[in-house]
């Protein structure tokens, strides 16, 4: 009789979302650091730019920043004077931009906010989301964001550009981010790569109308640095 394979259930495995929010516990201070001293040259030359201009561009008195990591750009948009909350799922990093800033800063992870189990205000004019955007399923997170907007409120993402992070594999599946070249001791992270029309159906299943895209680009670059999209809410 041929013995029976045993395979080890399911609960045993951590999902790749879990994990990805695993790492950032044991990345978030030398993230900080990064970010805080300017290390990541696309950051500084680019992205961060062209999300800030994107925000400042729509006019909002009031800004959910999700998965605002540090708070980085809390502050920016503050001193501007615009009112600017953030959330993020990391207890390192929410208090580091407490503790950086005088925006509010919530603590939820993105499976929380879905579930409506925190509350992080709600009639924001825009909802912006910086590189923050990682798991699979982001339907979900899209139509709750969607529901804490005002009526055509605005939703900015900024995120990889998927024919530059593509590596040659254009498709939606996990990858892995080392953070080789990153100074400080660095857990791997998943995140999840989707096409630009994976995007754009995200966007519109969560009940988003593409009104703006960009793709940020350095004139010295051959490549672009990130890709921009600006939606509104469809209502
Ligand atoms: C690449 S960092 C970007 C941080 C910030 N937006 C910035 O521009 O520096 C990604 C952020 O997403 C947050 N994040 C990832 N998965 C999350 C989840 N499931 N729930 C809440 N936050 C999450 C992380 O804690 C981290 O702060």
């Amino acid at each position: 009789m041929k013995p029976i394979q045993l395979t080890p259930p399911d609960i045993d495995m951590p999902t790749p979302e879990f994990v990805l929010l695993k790492s950032w516990k044991h990345n978030a201070q030398s993230w900080i650091e990064a970010i805080r001293t300017g290390a990541i040259e696309s950051r500084l030359k680019v992205t961060d730019q062209a999300i800030l201009l994107a925000v400042i561009g729509r006019q909002p008195e009031n800004v959910l920043d999700l998965g605002c990591g540090e708070g980085w750009l809390l502050r920016a948009l503050a001193e501007r004077g615009i009112t600017a909350i953030g959330v993020d799922g990391d207890p390192t990093l929410v208090k580091a931009a407490r503790a950086a800033g005088s925006s509010p800063v919530h603590l939820a992870s993105y499976e929380a906010l879905v579930e409506a189990k925190v509350n992080v205000g709600c009639d924001y004019d825009l909802i912006c989301a910086n590189f923050a955007l990682l798991h699979q399923d982001i339907i979900p997170l899209l139509a709750a964001m969607n529901a804490l907007l005002v009526p055509g409120g605005t939703l900015v993402i900024q995120t990889l550009h998927p024919w530059t992070a593509a590596a040659g594999d254009y498709q939606d599946g996990w990858r892995e981010e080392t953070f080789a070249g990153f100074e400080g001791l660095w857990q791997p992270m998943p995140w999840y790569f989707r096409t630009l029309s994976s995007w754009l159906n995200a966007l519109d299943m969560g009940g988003f109308r593409l009104v703006g895209l960009q793709e940020p680009q350095h004139p010295q670059s051959p490549v672009p640095q990130s890709l921009l999209l600006v939606a509104e809410q469809r209502g």
